[in-house]
């Protein structure tokens, strides 16, 4: 019997919505709370610098509301670090931040950024909270990860979920490859595998199939999706595909 996989809802752009307008709803809280009634196990939320999304106030609300854990994606800064500790989350992402780009693009940069990294990591642990460094599918980065004392990683998904939506076959099966040998790895070092960006129904149900992948972390399609069948209906599908993929596990 694999594991069981967790599903983190990441409710960012439920926030950019109502940024839209600059009013309060939709409210990321309502549908944090829809989605834990949805079958979601956890929240997941990036408070970035630029607070384009996800505002403190909001982070705090969460915190305040749920009893499911709170997955707080955030950049390894200072200021970042603070608020971390004040609001105390079940669990930190570390991710990669640059002003300009839509999205993270990339995963941290693990090995240059190793000794900035390793306090950020050890402080939270400190306080409770369980980080995960979220970066490419590549041994050296699983390997640094260890070195940093990460107790675990998420494995950004971004470029193998591409490669599915171009139907570029070749490249979306080495995409693959390259998560299932870093998967094996994380396991085999003791650290716990997590993984998520770009996933859809179809590329989640494929990589629930990773025994060694205990939670994903889903937001974008979700979010796009409950504008045609609503949030509910998506997330009970998402964990359907998700249960659906796990049920055959490699
Ligand atoms: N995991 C991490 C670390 C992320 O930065 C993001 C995007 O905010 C996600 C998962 C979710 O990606 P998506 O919104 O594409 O599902």
């Amino acid at each position: 019997m694999p594991a069981p996989l967790r599903l983190g809802v990441n409710i960012d752009h439920v926030a950019t919505l109502r940024n839209a307008r600059g009013g309060a709803v939709p409210d990321p809280l309502r549908a944090a709370e829809l989605a834990l009634a949805a079958g979601a196990d956890g929240i997941t939320a990036h408070l970035r610098e630029d607070r384009r999304h996800i505002r403190d106030d909001d982070m705090l609300r969460i915190k305040a509301a749920i009893r499911a854990p709170l997955n707080f994606e955030m950049a390894a800064t200072e200021q970042m670090l603070d608020i971390a500790l004040a609001i105390k989350p079940h669990a930190a992402c570390l991710v990669p931040e640059r002003r300009t780009e839509r999205t993270t693009e990339g995963g941290l940069d693990v090995l240059g950024g190793h000794d900035h990294l390793k306090p950020f990591v050890a402080e939270l642990g400190r306080a409770g909270i369980i980080v995960a460094l979220f970066i490419e599918p590549e041994r050296e980065a699983i390997e640094a990860a260890r070195s940093i004392g990460a107790p675990a990683i998420e494995l950004h998904t971004g470029a193998w979920c591409n490669a599915v939506l171009d139907t570029n076959e070749a490249r979306a099966e080495q995409e693959f490859a390259r998560l299932r040998a870093a998967a094996t790895l994380a396991f085999e070092t003791g650290i716990e595998c997590h993984a998520g960006h770009g996933l859809d129904y179809e590329t989640a149900r494929s990589i629930s199939r990773l025994p060694q992948i205990v939670e994903l972390n889903i937001g974008h399609f979700l979010v796009a999706e409950a504008i045609f069948i609503g949030l509910d209906a998506a997330i009970r599908k998402m964990r359907a595909a998700m249960d659906a993929g796990r049920a055959y596990p490699e």
